[in-house]
């Protein structure tokens, strides 16, 4: 009999794991039974929120073959870091290989790879295990892009003719971990860290809702990167000095401003454009995502800080800094916005809802690996184009093993 409960197991107990954990109150018929960090303070602390919210009875495990093998975990959420994707994969699989454990689906992070061998990698690794797959990108999730697709495609596009233009940004201050800063372990800077939601986002905007991606065709990629704030000498010092003294964003800097244009064909040859924006220099209240959909008589367009939420502390408010109102909070005092639900209004919870049923029903969910990898190739596109100084045929000769330069550790536009 097939179950009717979902024993998940996550791996990397970090930040992301906890957005996941705490979007589980409102995802139905799965628990979370078990965490795998190497870090076993991080562990400990995730399967703490995990019992506390009441959505599992998270154990920790010594290793990702140990959690597999153990028979209530039947789906793997993997959010580990980017270095680590491939062998956290390899170790699943030849788990399940070896006769340990029985698994229906794993989900997967973004971005799926650090570059397209990797993604391709992901891809080949969950097909030889036969396992269903969920590419893990909230933002075609969150209700407001859902919501708003919907209503557009139903009225404006039906009558009047489909959307041809979408614009998606993500920016923010800055990561809150070394590693996301440092090009080979993450595989990039802002461009492959958040691009990825926003060319995910504009292209599912720009799908007629129920239609497969293959209705849009990329052609052509052009793309512009920088490192506008970092590499200064008092920003990069401030790397320098909350990573030990690794990171060296004056010798080894990565982007932290990046835009792109991807131009797709329709099915009936129309022109259909994808602008997006990102950054890690933007100081406002916190992260902020915009969108737009725009169409011969109408637009949509979605703000997260234009939220419905404000408070104001005045000056003699002198609190702690804390990211109690919006992810990447930069102030406490003020006029501030806060996103009041931001595991749903991002969209880990309905996220979260689908892979758990499409793994309960033995379907792909309808974001997977594929989209995943189809990702990786147009910022993998971005980057030569952004680095070639030129726009770019998709997909441009030499994709399936470029590696950009500051994934090498030796982009620096101030040198150039
Ligand atoms: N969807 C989103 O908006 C979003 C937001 C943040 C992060 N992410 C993605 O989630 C992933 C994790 O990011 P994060 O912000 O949680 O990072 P993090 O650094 O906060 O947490 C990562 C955790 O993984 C653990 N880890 C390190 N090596 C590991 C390994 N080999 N196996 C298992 N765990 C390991 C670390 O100890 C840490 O606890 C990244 O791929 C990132 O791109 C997605």
């Amino acid at each position: 009999m097939k179950k009717k409960t979902l024993g998940v197991g996550i791996i990397g107990g970090g930040f992301v794991a906890r957005f996941h954990i705490r979007s589980w109150a409102g995802v139905r018929d799965a628990d979370i039974m078990a965490i795998y960090d190497p870090d076993k303070k991080r562990a400990e602390e995730a399967a703490g929120i995990v019992r506390k919210l009441n959505v599992g009875a998270a154990k920790t495990y010594k290793s990702i073959s140990d959690m597999v093998a153990d028979p209530k975990i039947d789906a793997i959420w993997i959010c580990a870091p980017n270095f680590a994707r491939i062998e956290v994969m390899e170790e699943i699989v030849h788990a399940l290989e070896a006769g340990k454990g029985d698994l229906s689906g794993v989900c997967c992070e973004k971005p799926l790879g650090r570059n397209v061998m990797e993604a391709r990698r992901m891809l080949e690794l969950v097909r030889k295990a036969k396992l269903l797959d969920g590419y893990l990108e909230n933002q075609v999730f969150a209700p407001a892009v859902v919501r708003g697709r919907a209503i557009v495609w139903a009225r404006g596009a039906t009558l009047t003719g489909r959307p041809y233009l979408a614009r998606a940004s993500e920016e923010h201050s800055g990561p809150h971990m070394p590693w996301f800063w440092e090009g080979p372990l993450q595989g990039g800077g802002v461009l492959n860290d958040m691009m990825c939601h926003s060319v995910e986002v504009a292209r599912f905007l720009l799908t007629p809702p129920g239609a497969p991606r293959g209705v849009l065709t990329a052609v052509k990629v052009s793309a512009y990167a920088s490192c506008l704030k970092w590499q200064n000498p008092e920003y990069a010092k401030i790397l320098r000095d909350q990573s030990g003294g690794k990171t060296d964003y004056l010798q080894r800097p990565a982007e932290d401003f990046a835009r792109s244009l991807i131009e797709y064909k329709d099915e009936k040859g129309n022109v259909i454009v994808v602008e997006t924006t990102t950054s890690w220099c933007y100081v406002g209240a916190g992260l902020r995502l915009s969108m737009e959909l725009l169409g011969p008589e109408y637009a949509l367009q979605i703000n997260s800080l234009d939220a419905g939420l404000k408070v104001f502390f005045s000056r003699k408010v002198k609190g702690k800094a804390g990211e109690d109102l919006v992810e990447k909070q930069n102030a406490e005092v003020g006029l501030m916005p806060v996103v009041a639900d931001e595991e749903n209004e991002y969209g880990y919870q309905a996220e979260d809802r689908h892979m758990v049923q499409s793994f309960l029903k033995g379907v792909r969910p309808s974001e997977n690996f594929d989209d995943g990898l189809n990702v990786t190739e147009l910022l993998m596109a971005a980057y030569m184009s952004a680095e070639r100084e030129k726009t770019l045929p998709f997909p441009p000769p030499g994709l399936a093993n470029f590696v950009p330069a500051v994934a090498k550790g030796t982009w620096n536009p101030k040198k150039a």
